[in-house]
């Protein structure tokens, strides 16, 4: 079976704008395209306030979000945005439970907190692991650039999703920190910047983008920089550790 064929694809984004829905002039993503196939990792980064937010919550759907032109097609068998796929047994969920939370060190007590409810950070990015790793999905989309992640959340969330990776699953993996892709091994790298996509390769771009920042590659797009080149930095996690 090809995989170059749209049908094989988990997921294909043509054109794709979105706004607020709250201010629909305001258009944020203004053309995306993107293809994530089985078994491929696409890491998504760019400076703050690009818009890599936005693209993950349009492509769930969140209703602040308003879809302003282009299509997103989802296989229909692989909805990354239907948590009930793949019905499992109680016995069954909860022995697999059991074993993702030894997988990803948590402590059983987290699973009768109510989810997001006075959880860390860090924590929620343990228990979306968690989640992730329970419905054993096709297509992730993975956003970690709000929680603030230490390195040790880093390197929770690099196990978590390498421990999930197989043929079958794409993911969509947003992120600021270059060190994460030293973890995880992205298929392809995609430089978000004003609402575009204006670059895309292998993991020597996260690399370069780590050693000269954003500026050069915005410069070289064509996009106006007023900012100092030093402001267009990487973000580091280890200033973030507590
Ligand atoms: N609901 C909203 N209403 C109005 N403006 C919004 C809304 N959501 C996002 N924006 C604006 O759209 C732009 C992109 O935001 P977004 O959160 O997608 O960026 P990001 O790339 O995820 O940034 P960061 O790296 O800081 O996480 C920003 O200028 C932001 O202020
Ligand atoms: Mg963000």
């Amino acid at each position: 079976m090809s995989t170059n064929n749209d049908a094989d694809r988990h997921l294909v984004i043509r054109g794709l704008r979105v706004a607020p829905a709250a201010a629909r002039e305001k258009e944020i993503l203004q053309g995306i395209d993107l293809d994530v196939g089985p078994g491929e990792v696409h890491a998504i980064m760019g400076p703050n306030g690009s818009g890599k937010t936005t693209l993950a919550y349009a492509l769930m759907g969140h209703p602040a979000y308003l879809v302003t032109g282009g299509e997103v097609t989802k296989n229909p068998d692989i909805d990354p945005t239907d948590a009930i796929k793949g019905g499992v047994s109680m016995l069954d969920f909860r022995r697999r439970m059991r074993e993702k939370l030894a997988l990803l060190k948590m402590d059983e007590a987290f699973v009768s907190r109510y989810v997001n409810d006075g959880f860390s950070g860090g924590e929620k990015k343990r228990l979306e692991m968690l989640q992730m790793a329970m419905l054993n999905p096709q297509m992730a989309i993975l956003d970690e650039t709000d929680s603030g992640l230490d390195i040790d959340a880093l390197r929770i969330v690099a196990e978590g999703v390498n421990a999930m990776l197989n043929p079958d699953l794409g993911v969509l993996l947003i992120t600021h920190y270059q060190r994460l892709l030293n973890h995880i091994k992205p298929d392809v790298v995609h430089v978000l910047a004003q609402g575009r996509i204006v670059k895309s390769g292998g993991k020597d771009l996260a690399l370069r983008l780590e050693d000269e920042g954003y500026g050069p590659i915005l410069r070289e797009a064509g996009l106006e920089v007023n900012v100092p080149d030093d402001a267009l930095r990487l973000d580091e996690p280890a200033v973030l550790a507590h």
